[in-house]
């Protein structure tokens, strides 16, 4: 199992902050945020990590996790030259995954959850999760029927579909490359993960479980300040 952080991306929701710098750059109480993914990869067991960065700030991901030996890991990087969405992720990383199967997580997303023992039994097919949120049309949206099995994705829905949003850390078998690279544009211009999640699913090889603990995707003011305060509380 070989990891990805995808740590691009605009950050335009948390502007001026990250107009000279990364949004996964920026602290979250008391270390830079990256290292929450990268902690959750970690503790998942996954020692072979590819950082997908924006080419402005490269140099300084670099500077602040080097090689990955401090961390007992192997860190790769690479370039992605523009924010073409969330499925890039494997086009840019096809190189480093090989033949291997893949968790990716999004490099603004804080897990407290451990998911160790789901990356070791995986096989094959998508795995992902969901988290019940009042604000389910920010994210990719899930429908489960009553045995908690999924029967619907949308990408932010415009009408109600269900208050599962579905998390910033998937892991997908080798075939997710090809899958990836079929993956057209949508309307606003990005390749979109919920139709990785799709392909999946459409195949009946989709498992989606929900997330135990909390969940923060600290992309926008109000989720930053909520991450801080639930990880200095913690910290108590
Ligand atoms: P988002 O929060 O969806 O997008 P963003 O970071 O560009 O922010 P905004 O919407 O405020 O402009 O991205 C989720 C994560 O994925 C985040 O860590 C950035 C990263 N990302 C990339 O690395 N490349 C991409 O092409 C995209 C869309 C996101």
């Amino acid at each position: 199992m070989k990891g990805i952080i995808l740590a691009g991306g605009h950050a335009t929701r948390l502007r001026p902050i990250t107009k000279v710098t990364s949004k996964q750059l920026l602290p979250v109480y008391n270390k830079p945020m990256i290292y929450y993914p990268l902690e959750t990869l970690l503790a998942g067991g996954i020692k072979d990590i590819l950082i997908i960065v924006a080419p402005e700030n490269a140099g300084d991901f670099l500077k602040l996790l080097g090689s990955g030996k401090e961390f007992g890991a192997k860190f790769t990087y690479e370039i992605q030259d523009t924010p073409r969405g969330l499925a890039d992720a494997f086009i840019v990383g096809a190189d480093f995954i090989g033949d291997d199967n893949v968790t990716m997580i999004l490099g603004d997303n804080i897990f407290e959850d451990d998911f160790e023992s789901t990356i070791k039994n995986f096989k094959s097919g998508g795995h992902v999760f969901a988290k019940k949120v009042h604000d389910p049309e920010r994210f990719g949206v899930v429908k489960f029927d009553d045995k908690m099995n999924a029967v619907q994705i949308e990408e932010k829905p415009k009408t109600y579909l269900s208050d599962y949003a579905i998390t910033g850390l998937y892991i997908y078998d080798n075939r997710v490359i090809e899958a990836a690279k079929q993956v057209k544009p949508s309307a606003r211009g990005e390749i979109e993960i919920t139709e990785l999640h799709n392909w999946y699913l459409k195949k009946g090889e989709l498992k989606v479980d929900t997330v135990k603990g909390e969940w923060f995707d600290a992309g926008t003011f109000e989720s930053l300040l909520q991450a801080s305060n639930f990880i200095a509380g913690k910290s108590k």
